[in-house]
């Protein structure tokens, strides 16, 4: 799960507040079925959540992320599950899987066409991958305010950063067709996410999860570009004392065809 530019987390802010990212992902668990006995590997496990929540159907899972942060935490607070440093893009394992899982991980990997050839070939033939990641359009508002918050500072180059990657439904399921996937569900959705902290759930959000935006900003200007942001998104994204982040999902089911 690739953060931050240099891939560092702050585990314990992250399981504070912005526990909905794994919350969230208990329905996606509930698609997968995990099974007893079934070899199942979690993708950007982050701090092991999901990953202790699909062990406790009896399947033997492991967790995989490439942030030293997130595996260091899922071993302390999982120490009877297997976790391994990988990247998506790039990773093998000595027995193809049953099942691939991936809950808000594969918007980070802008590599898609390698992450989802590693994950095809970490798959037996009839194995399931089922994924959710940010789509198209995903927290556009925030993106939005932010970039221009940024311009207007004088960040122009900061503002034009791209650090995530949000396909539309065709886009990614293309991609996963032309892998030899063949797509047996999928959705693009909106889920208006309720931030934790009513009074600087955006703030905490774009520090948390925009720090890339924010690299090399000086740190009064920085207050000053989240105060903007704040300012702009209250009409649309502040109701009724709550901050709400505008996600926009896409939830995938793909086979791999034998
Ligand atoms: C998401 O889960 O959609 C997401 C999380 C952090 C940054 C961008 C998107």
């Amino acid at each position: 799960m690739a953060i931050t530019e240099n891939n560092t987390w702050n585990t314990a802010l992250y399981d504070k507040k912005h526990d909905f990212v794994f919350k969230y992902g208990e329905y996606l668990v509930q698609l997968l079925t995990p099974k007893e006995g079934e070899r199942i590997l979690d993708v950007g496990c982050g701090t092991g959540y999901l990953t202790n929540l699909i062990a406790a159907s009896g399947a033997m899972v492991t967790g995989m992320d490439n942030s030293i942060d997130m595996i260091a935490k899922a071993r302390s607070e999982y120490p009877h599950l297997p976790f391994r440093l990988a990247s998506v893009t790039d990773f093998k394992f000595e027995e193809p899987f049953d099942a691939l899982f991936s809950n808000a991980v594969l918007h980070w990997v802008t590599e898609k066409e390698q992450a989802i050839q590693s994950m095809y070939n970490n798959l037996k033939p009839g194995g399931r991958l089922v994924l959710e990641m940010g789509g198209k359009g995903n927290v556009q508002m925030i993106i939005n305010a932010l970039k221009k918050a940024l311009v207007n500072h004088g960040y122009r180059s900061n503002a034009a950063r791209e650090i995530w990657y949000f396909p539309s439904l065709s886009e990614y399921t293309g991609l996963l067709e032309k892998q030899g996937f063949r797509v047996t569900y999928a959705a693009h959705y909106n889920r208006e996410t309720e931030l934790k902290d009513t009074q600087h759930g955006i703030k905490d959000w774009v520090q948390m999860f925009g720090g890339a935006f924010l690299e090399g900003v000086e740190a009064a200007a920085k207050d000053n570009i989240l105060e903007e942001v704040e300012e702009t998104l209250r009409q649309t994204q502040f109701r009724n004392q709550k901050w709400y982040a505008d996600y926009k999902r896409l939830r995938v089911v793909a086979i791999k065809e034998n």
